[in-house]
C-alpha cells in the first residue's frame, strides 16, 4: 500500500504577472499532520488550490496524485468526491442558512427527490458532537463567532467522510482557547486515521501540533522535514521562511512619549445595533498620550474592536455616551468621516467586510481614503496616485506586479498590508489598529512593527488591538486589558506578562 495520501510533483502555476508556484514538489503520509509554512504571498494557498481541484487541471503544469492516482480534478467537487475537503482561508460558509443547511449543502441526501429535514438536523447533530459545539443545529450562522463557525465548515467536511482535511490558517481568527480546542480536534480527527494539511503562521502552533513541515519561499519548496527525525526549531523554519536569521521578533528601538494627551476618553459606554438596551462596552475611560504606543488585550468578543469602531465616528453600535477629547477638546463625531477630519485613522480587523474594495486595484484602495489630498481643484492627480502606491508597494514589501492588480488577487497578507497603506497614506494623527498583524508572516509581522514604532517617534499616537499577548507585551508602552466590555485594568510595559493579562482579564469587578 502507498504510504503517501498525496504526492505533489513539479507543480508550476503561474498568473499573469506571477508564478506563483514554481516546481513545487513534497508529499503527505496517510494519517500525519503536515504543515505549510512561508511568507505572505509564498505560494501556500495556491498549491492547496490546485491539489484540492479549485484551480483546474488544465490550469497548470505537473502531477498532482491522490491515494497514488493521478488526479484530474476541474472544480473543487471532484476533489471532494475523491474524500478531500478544504477550508478556506475566508471562510465559506452561507450565513444566512442554519447550521445543519451548511453541513449538508450541496450534498443533500433524497429520497425519491424528498429532503428528510428532521433527518438532516437529527444527523447534523452527532457532527456537531464529534467536533465539539454544543449549538443548535438550527441557528443562523451569522450569529456565532468565527470560531464556531470554522467548527461548522470541519463537521461539513466530516459529514462527507473526509479522508484529507486541508485547512488554510484556520486559526488566524480565533482566540487563543478557541484555538487551542481547534487543534485537539486535529489530533482527535487524526487519531481516527484523517490526513491533515495545515497552513498557519503561528509557528508556535506548527511546532506543537505538526508531525511533518514544508516551508515554501517565492513559490519553490525550500525544505521538507520531519519533526520527530530532524531537528526543527521554530528560528529554523523563520530562517528558512525568510531567507534570512532573524533573532528579533520586534524592533527594539526606542521612543519618548509625551505628555500631553491627544485622546481621552471618559465614561464611554455603547449600545448593541440590533439591541439597543445591550451595553457592549461599558463606562470605558482611558487616555493616549503623544508618542505614545497603546495595546488594548483581551479575548474575542471582549468589546475592544467595539470600543475603537465607536469611537471612530459611531462605527459600531446604535448609541453612545460618554465624552471623547482629541487634543483637549470634546467632539461628538456622528460619522467616520468626521473622526478622520480631527485626525484620527482605523485600520480594521475584518478587511474582507470592513477594510478593502475587492474589485478595485490595489493603488485604488491605497488612494481612496486620501482623494483630497492626492486631487487638485477636484482632478486626481494620478501620477501622484500611483506614485504613493508605489512607495508603499516597496515598504511595506507588498506582493503584487503591478499596483494596476486587483485587490482580490493578492494573497491574504498581502491585502492586509494595502489594508495599512491605505491608512498611512491618509496620515492621521491617532493611528488605531485593529489586529494589525492576523494573517501576517513573521518577516513582514516584523516590517509593521517598525512602521508603527517609527510614526511614534514622528510624535504620532498608536493603538493596537491585538488577541496577541506577546505582541501587545513587545510593542506597547501601557496596555489596557479589556473583557465583557469592561476595561478590567492598566499595566505598564515594565509590569506587563502574559500570566498578568490573563489575571487582569478574568477578574472580577464590583458591580456599582
Ligand atoms: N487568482 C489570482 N490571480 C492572480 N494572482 C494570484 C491569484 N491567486 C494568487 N495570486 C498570486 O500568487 C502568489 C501566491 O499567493 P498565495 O495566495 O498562494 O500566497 P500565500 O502563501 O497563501 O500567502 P498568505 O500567507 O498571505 O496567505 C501571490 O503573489 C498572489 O498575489
Ligand atoms: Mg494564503
Amino acid at each position: 500500500m502507498n504510504e503517501y495520501i498525496l504526492e505533489v510533483q513539479n507543480l508550476t502555476k503561474v498568473f499573469p504577472g506571477v508564478r506563483a508556484l514554481d516546481n513545487v514538489s513534497f508529499k503527505v503520509k496517510k494519517g500525519e499532520i503536515h504543515c505549510l509554512c512561508g511568507e505572505n504571498g509564498a505560494g501556500k494557498s495556491t498549491l492547496m488550490k490546485v491539489v484540492s481541484g479549485v484551480h483546474p487541471h488544465d490550469s497548470f503544469n505537473g502531477k498532482v496524485s491522490f491515494n497514488g492516482k493521478e488526479t484530474n480534478y476541474k472544480t473543487v467537487k471532484d476533489s471532494e468526491n475523491d474524500n478531500m475537503a478544504i477550508i478556506h482561508q475566508e471562510l465559506a460558509l452561507s450565513p444566512y442558512l442554519t447550521i445543519f443547511e451548511n453541513i449538508f449543502l450541496g450534498h443533500i441526501k433524497t429520497k425519491h427527490g424528498i429532503i428528510n429535514w428532521n433527518k438532516l438536523i437529527i444527523d447534523s447533530r452527532q457532527y456537531l458532537k464529534k467536533v465539539g459545539l454544543n449549538e443548535n443545529p438550527e441557528t443562523i450562522v451569522s450569529k456565532m463567532g468565527v470560531g464556531k463557525q470554522q467548527l461548522v465548515e470541519i463537521a461539513r467536511a466530516l459529514s462527507k467522510n473526509v479522508e484529507l482535511l486541508i485547512l488554510d490558517e484556520p486559526t488566524s481568527s480565533l482566540n487563543d482557547n478557541e484555538s487551542e480546542k481547534l487543534l485537539l480536534l486535529i489530533n482527535e480527527l487524526k487519531n481516527e486515521g484523517i490526513t491533515c494539511i495545515m497552513i498557519s503562521h503561528k509557528l508556535n502552533e506548527v511546532m506543537e501540533i505538526a508531525d511533518s513541515i514544508t516551508i515554501l519561499r517565492d513559490g519553490q519548496t525550500i525544505n521538507s522535514y520531519d519533526v520527530k527525525k530532524d531537528n526543527v526549531s521554530e528560528e529554523l523554519i523563520i530562517k528558512q521562511m525568510v531567507g534570512r536569521d532573524m533573532t528579533h521578533r520586534f524592533p527594539d528601538q526606542t521612543h519618548d512619549v509625551g505628555t500631553i494627551n491627544v485622546l481621552e476618553v471618559k465614561d464611554w459606554s455603547v449600545f448593541h445595533p440590533e439591541y439597543p438596551d445591550l451595553e457592549v462596552v461599558r463606562n470605558a475611560s482611558f487616555h493616549l498620550k503623544q508618542g505614545e504606543i497603546l495595546a488594548f488585550c483581551g479575548p474575542m468578543g471582549a468589546g475592544r474592536t467595539e470600543l475603537m469602531m465607536s469611537l471612530f465616528g459611531k462605527a459600531y453600535g446604535s448609541r453612545s455616551t460618554g465624552q471623547v477629547f482629541v487634543h483637549g477638546r470634546e467632539e461628538h463625531f456622528h460619522t467616520p468621516k468626521d473622526a478622520i477630519a480631527k485626525g484620527m485613522g482605523y485600520v480594521s480587523e475584518d478587511r474582507k467586510d470592513l477594510g478593502l474594495i475587492l474589485i478595485q486595484s490595489v493603488k485604488n484602495n491605497i488612494s481612496n481614503s486620501s482623494l483630497k489630498k492626492l486631487s487638485y481643484m477636484g482632478i486626481i492627480n494620478k501620477g501622484k496616485e500611483t506614485l504613493e502606491a508605489e512607495n508603499y508597494k516597496k515598504s511595506l514589501n507588498i506582493k503584487t506586479p503591478t499596483v494596476n492588480q486587483i485587490v482580490n488577487n493578492l494573497s491574504g497578507g498581502n491585502q492586509q498590508k494595502v489594508v495599512l497603506s491605505r491608512c498611512l497614506l491618509a496620515d492621521p494623527d491617532i493611528f488605531i489598529v485593529d489586529e494589525p498583524t492576523r494573517g501576517i508572516d513573521v518577516g513582514a509581522k516584523y516590517e509593521i512593527y517598525s512602521i508603527l514604532k517609527d510614526l511614534v517617534k514622528e510624535g504620532k499616537s498608536v493603538i493596537i488591538v491585538t488577541s496577541e499577548m506577546p505582541e501587545a507585551i513587545g510593542m506597547a508602552d501601557r496596555i489596557y486589558v479589556m473583557n465583557e466590555g469592561l476595561i478590567k485594568g492598566e499595566l505598564s510595559r515594565a509590569e506587563a506578562s502574559q500570566e498578568k493579562i490573563m489575571t487582569m482579564a478574568l477578574k472580577k469587578i464590583e458591580e456599582n
